[in-house]
């Protein structure tokens, strides 16, 4: 079974990572994770990542400056050099130019934790709270040009319940940010794969 080479984008903890890196243990599962890019180097997620025995690559965005675009090339040709087919962002705290979302669109999807397309962008828990919201939620969606805009593929939702606070709404959140997110890349892969397309990379 065809099984797409995984590379996963994080900036911080990693805890969705995780929950990717453990799901594709199995070797059915339709994504084998071959790299985890993080744009800071005091990752949290990249140690996890190293131990769990997958490659792992650190391009600071601090040495391009404002040059967001140059930054996306050194990670671009990381991910090539690994043979990326799909990419996975997870608490990557990138916005990303269009030339990178042009390139990979189709095969990039994010986890957002709100329930698109509420709460675009940060603060998703206290906006919900705030808003007197009976739910709360995450996303995963394809990735396009706007912020948290592309097309959903899954959610899942918990109640907001009296007393909730930004931090324990986010951690009723995250149990099923970790549920979710396999189940939901595991999705996105079938859909590449169904699609007959072939991957393969356009010329840059
Ligand atoms: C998660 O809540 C995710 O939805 C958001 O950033 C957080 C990352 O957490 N995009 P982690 O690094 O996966 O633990």
């Amino acid at each position: 079974m065809k099984r797409l080479n995984l590379a996963i984008l994080i900036s911080g903890r990693g805890s969705n990572m995780e929950a990717l890196l453990h799901a594709a243990e199995d070797p059915d599962y339709p994504a084998r994770p071959i790299l985890v890019a993080s744009n800071r180097p005091d990752a949290k997620g990249l140690d996890t990542a190293s131990s769990a025995g997958i490659a792992t690559a650190a391009i600071d965005h601090k040495a391009f400056g404002k040059d967001r675009e140059a930054f996306e090339r050194a990670l671009d040709a990381e991910l090539e050099k690994a043979g990326t087919e799909i990419i996975a962002l997870a608490g990557f705290m990138r916005v990303l130019t269009p030339w990178f979302v042009g390139k990979w669109e189709g095969r990039m999807i994010n986890i957002h934790p709100s329930l698109l397309p509420k709460y675009r962008g940060l603060h998703t828990h206290q906006r919900a709270i705030e808003a007197g919201d009976a739910e709360g939620g995450c996303s995963v969606h394809w990735v396009s040009a706007g912020v948290d805009e592309g097309r959903v593929i899954a959610q899942a939702r918990v109640p907001i319940l009296p007393g909730d606070t930004e931090d324990t709404l986010a951690a009723r959140v995250l149990v099923e940010e970790h549920k979710l997110y396999p189940e939901a890349l595991a999705m996105a892969c079938q859909q590449i794969l169904n699609s007959g397309r072939k991957v393969e990379f356009p010329e840059s």
